[in-house]
Parts: structure tokens; C-alpha cells; sequence
């Protein structure tokens, strides 16, 4: 009866209503007009000086994107018809030591990827020439292939890189490697990214949305509704806006939020991002399981170790609950019960249904910021975990949707695109060569 109450309290402390919903998105708007007018603002609404892509650019690229796991190489071959493929991909784990240590040692570990990736691919020296470069933080955007670090997210803190021209540094890394013939054709945000890879095959995508280890969304903007550039840009025309939505700090959270923050590499920033992403929605589960274990609610009031490191229970794990197994064999806990297991499930489906409604609330906020009345198709470019594999969390999203808008809801299509992020810089390279970029 007691882990009933407790749960059910979970639940309350996690619930977003309709009416929460609604008032989200309202607060939304409010953020993004400020950002948007270069006034005080959570949101910062960066400018990525690129519009969409015609689907028409050719051309044969590398990309190197830099997301908060992995780094991914590939070879992009668009083909001018709206088809854009990676023709080789290849995934390196980014080592944990250098998402802390000097930055300088982080992007030489770049360079050598991109040298590995040119000795196990027959890759021409034409294609050798341009990278497209994806990097996934808030980055002040100054030129098409240059910006400064505003400062890191997602658990990140190399030194000698926030307030650095990031693609400097890569060229310098590149040259230190003996690649320095490398021509860094664009710096762009993986949300930038997708949305470029969306729109390339289809003309009606009109936001790029990251469920990953972070979250983030872009969507392109009237250039005279941005008024902090207004008067440097060519009126009438559109421009990608990084939003930087993970910053949004218009969410009440619960104290453990609270609890999650206070301990976090970026106490008071990210607020978003730390209820929503894959990083963090497994940090929220392991601080709940502390504390039911601490009251005595699992293991039959015995306690145990196994969930005392942070960040050691991931969205992955969680996952496994979603299609009815459990994690306590991966922490050394073979022998729970049936009821621990159930246990388990319901905090993850407490806090992973949350995640979901929210990231639906911001969708809704960007399509009814371009669309109040909803009347034209809207299709949403994503990538990361959450939304390719998490069982049940599109689903959620959607029903958030129809809660908002019943039918209507329909006209909101999110689209995965896999490997989105490093194909689109790929097609921002050429929107780039093509003079289109601003
Ligand atoms: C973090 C980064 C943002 C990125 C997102 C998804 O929020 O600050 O730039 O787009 O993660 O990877």
C-alpha cells in the first residue's frame, strides 16, 4: 500500500495536463520573441545564416558530426533530385576522458577519426577536400563555417573551447595531423542538420527536432520577424533558427529535477533538456530508485550499492522495461522479484511519458508559432535514441498532439531520419557553395 502511495505521488509529481501543456506552449512563444529580438530570453534562437535546401545542390562531401556520444565520419553523394546517401558511415565512441580533459586532445581525436575514416574507405581526393562539419552545442553562429562555443551541454566541460571559433580549432587539429588540405565547408547544429536532410527529400519539412542524448529543435524563420539581424540580412527571405530549446526554463520542475540539477556540470542551465533527453531521463529513474530503496519500497526492504554511481542507469536500459524485461541483471541483481520489476517499469514509464508530452509541447509550440491555425502539413525531421528506439515514446508524443489539437493533430508528421544530423551538413556544405547561404 505504501509503494502504491508512493508511486501514485511519483506520478502527481510528473504529470503534465492538457491545461500544462497549453500554458507551455504559450511561454514558448513568449521565449522565442524575445530570443528572437535579442532580448533576455532562455531561449537564444541563433541564427544559422543558411535557409532550407532546394533539394536541387549536388555534390560529394565528407561530414564529421560531433553529437554527446559518438562522433560519426561519412560520405555523403547528394544527387541533385532530392536523394541524399551516405555511401560509407562510421561511428566512433566518444572515450569519456575527453569530454573533460584539455579540448585541444578532443579535437585531435576528431582529426585522427577523420584519418582512420580516409585510410578504411577508398575515399577520392576530391571528396578529401570539403568537410561538413556538425557540432552539436550551443554554438554563436558568426559565419556559415565558423562560430564560437557559447558554452558546453550534455555533461561536457574540455577546457580551452567555450568562447573559440570551433571550426579554428578544428583546422588546427586537422593541420597537427597532416590533413590540413581539409576545407571546413560549414559548421552546422545537428538540429540544422536534420532539418537540411529532411527538406532536401521534402519540400513540406519545416523543423528538424533532436531526441537524443540532448534535445533541441531549428525551423526556418522570416528573416524581418529576426530582429536582432534584421538589418544585416536581405529582406523576405527565410534562415534556419538553432533555437537551443534545451535551455527552456518555463517548466515547473519537481524536486527531482531539483536534485538532478544541483548536482549536474551546468546547475541552472539545460532546465529542459535535464527533463527531456536521453541523458538525463536515466538519471532521473536512478535518483527515484535510490530514494524508493532508501524507504524500503524494493528488494524486500534490503539495500544495496548498485545504483549509487551517477548517470549509471541509461535511457537504453530503460528502454528494456518498455517491452517488459528489466536492468537489475546489468547492476548485479539477478534475483528481483516480479513486483521490484513492476516497480521499475512504472518509474520509467512515469518519467520517460513526461518526456514525451513535453518534447510534444514544443513541437506544438514551433508549428503554431509558424501555423496558428494549423492549417498546412508540417513534417518534422528527427533524429536520436528517444525517438527512433524508445518503445512507446512517439506514440506518447502523439497523443499529446491529438489532446492539443484531436484531428488536426494529423497534419504534424514526425519523420525519423537517420543519420540526419551528418548527412544534412553534408547538404548545408553545398546550399553553402551554392551561394545561397547568407
Ligand atoms: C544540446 C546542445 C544542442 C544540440 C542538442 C542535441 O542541447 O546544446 O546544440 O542540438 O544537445 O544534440
Amino acid at each position: 500500500m505504501e509503494t502504491e502511495r508512493f508511486l501514485s505521488r511519483l506520478a502527481e509529481d510528473f504529470r503534465i495536463s492538457l491545461p500544462d501543456l497549453r500554458g507551455l506552449i504559450g511561454h514558448f512563444h513568449r521565449e522565442m520573441a524575445r530570443g528572437l529580438a535579442g532580448e533576455e530570453s532562455s531561449l537564444k534562437m541563433i541564427p544559422a545564416f543558411v535557409g532550407r535546401p532546394t533539394g536541387k545542390e549536388k555534390g560529394d562531401f565528407l561530414a564529421l558530426d560531433l553529437g554527446g556520444t559518438n562522433l560519426r565520419v561519412l560520405a555523403v553523394g547528394l544527387n541533385g533530385n532530392g536523394n541524399a546517401s551516405a555511401d560509407a558511415v562510421e561511428r566512433f565512441v566518444i572515450p569519456p576522458a575527453l569530454m573533460s580533459g584539455a579540448g585541444q586532445k578532443l579535437f585531435d581525436f576528431m582529426a585522427d577519426c577523420v584519418k582512420i575514416f580516409g585510410q578504411n574507405h577508398a575515399i577520392s581526393a576530391r571528396r578529401f577536400q570539403d568537410i561538413a562539419f556538425t557540432f552539436s552545442f550551443p554554438v554563436e553562429q558568426l559565419a556559415i563555417a565558423s562560430g564560437r562555443l557559447n558554452g558546453w551541454t550534455k555533461g561536457f566541460t574540455a577546457t580551452g573551447v567555450v568562447g573559440c571559433d570551433v571550426v579554428r580549432l578544428l583546422c588546427n587539429a586537422l593541420e597537427r595531423k597532416d590533413l590540413g588540405f581539409i576545407h571546413v565547408a560549414a559548421l552546422t547544429n545537428d538540429t540544422v542538420g536534420t532539418l537540411a536532410a529532411g527538406s532536401y527529400a521534402d519540400p513540406a519539412c519545416d523543423m528538424g527536432v533532436i531526441l537524443g542524448t540532448g534535445t533541441n529543435a531549428c525551423y526556418p524563420e522570416k528573416i524581418p520577424r529576426i530582429h536582432k539581424i534584421s538589418e544585416l540580412a536581405p529582406a523576405g527571405d527565410e534562415m534556419i533558427i538553432n533555437m537551443e530549446w534545451g535551455n527552456f526554463d518555463k517548466v515547473a520542475g519537481n524536486r527531482y529535477d531539483q536534485l538532478l540539477d544541483d548536482a549536474s556540470s551546468n546547475p541552472g542551465r539545460q532546465r529542459f533538456e535535464k527533463m527531456v533527453s536521453g541523458m538525463y531521463i536515466g538519471e532521473l529513474a536512478r535518483i527515484i530508485l535510490v530514494e524508493m530503496m532508501a524507504q524500503g519500497h524494493l528488494f524486500q526492504g534490503a539495500k544495496s550499492l548498485a545504483f549509487a554511481e551517477a548517470y549509471s542507469l541509461t535511457a537504453k536500459q530503460m528502454a528494456l522495461t518498455a517491452r517488459g524485461g528489466d536492468f537489475f541483471a546489468d547492476f548485479g541483481l539477478a534475483d528481483c522479484s516480479a513486483a521490484d520489476s513492476k516497480i521499475a517499469g512504472e518509474i520509467c514509464r512515469i518519467v520517460s511519458r513526461r518526456s514525451a508530452r513535453l518534447a510534444a509541447a514544443a513541437i506544438a509550440a514551433v508549428v503554431s508559432w509558424r501555423d496558428a491555425a494549423l492549417d498546412g502539413r508540417h513534417v518534422i525531421a528527427g533524429d536520436g535514441s528517444l525517438l527512433e528506439k524508445y518503445p512507446g515514446f512517439q506514440e506518447a508524443m502523439q497523443e499529446a498532439l491529438r489532446e492539443l489539437y484531436g484531428e488536426q493533430a494529423a497534419r504534424i508528421i514526425i519523420q525519423p531520419v537517420h543519420d540526419g544530423s551528418g548527412i544534412g551538413a553534408a547538404i548545408i556544405a553545398a546550399v553553402a557553395g551554392s551561394g545561397q547561404a547568407k
